[in-house]
């Protein structure tokens, strides 16, 4: 598949609410329209792992920090049954032609003055990719929940994120490593955390 047509093939697949078929373009190389729409591609063998962990705990809606375009959040509604809720910053980029398409239908952009989303304890955090250190010590510390699900590369992925899988920063917070999985052999990981 030529890299320029990744985009059309996901959306008219996303039209179509084919959301298995795009599940299974996870083999898909790393280049620059996939990254625009998603950094981690589950299979079902990780879906279906990561849907047991959550019904373990009776989790039935997650707040994804940095959703991006939402296609790995959308993709996990359809599979897990549950209420998916994506949270961003600079809607004016996101709803720019150089903005990647939007595939979930609820985002909230955060940095808005008049948007007053608040997170639920009952609800888990998820981020996946996220890249902002300080900004995830603030969710952190105002989250009242249970669980959060960390997304992003182990060793020797040769890419790093803040929070990475397995950081320190958990154990130091007060949170404990509930599960952890490798999604297929991509060194990237989902690590579930509870307290
Ligand atoms: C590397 S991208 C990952 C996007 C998506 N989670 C994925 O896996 O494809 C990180 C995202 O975090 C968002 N972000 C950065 N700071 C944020 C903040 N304070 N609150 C919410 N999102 C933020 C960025 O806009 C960006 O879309």
């Amino acid at each position: 598949m030529v890299d320029y047509e990744l985009e059309k093939i996901v959306v008219d697949l996303y039209r179509e609410n084919k959301w298995k078929d795009i599940v299974d373009l996870k083999d898909t190389a790393d280049c620059f329209q996939k990254l625009r729409l998603l950094w981690v591609w589950p299979d079902f063998d990780d879906l279906n792992w990561l849907k047991n962990v959550i019904t373990k705990k009776n989790v039935r809606e997650i707040v994804s920090i940095g959703c991006g375009s939402g296609l790995l959040e959308w993709l996990l509604q359809k599979h897990l049954g549950i209420v998916m809720i994506g949270v961003e910053v600079d809607r004016k980029w996101w709803s720019s032609g150089y903005s990647p398409p939007l595939f979930l239908n609820t985002i909230h952009f955060i940095d808005e003055e008049n948007d007053s989303f608040k997170i639920l304890p009952s609800q888990a955090l998820l981020f996946c990719y996220f890249n902002n250190g300080p900004a995830f010590l603030n969710y952190m510390n105002e989250y009242r929940g249970k669980m959060v699900i960390i997304i992003g590369p182990g060793e020797g992925r040769g890419s790093c994120t803040d929070p990475a899988p397995f950081d320190k920063k958990f154990l130091d917070l007060g949170w404990i490593l509930e599960s952890a999985r490798e999604i297929r052999n991509t060194k990237d990981y989902i690590a579930v955390y509870v307290r």
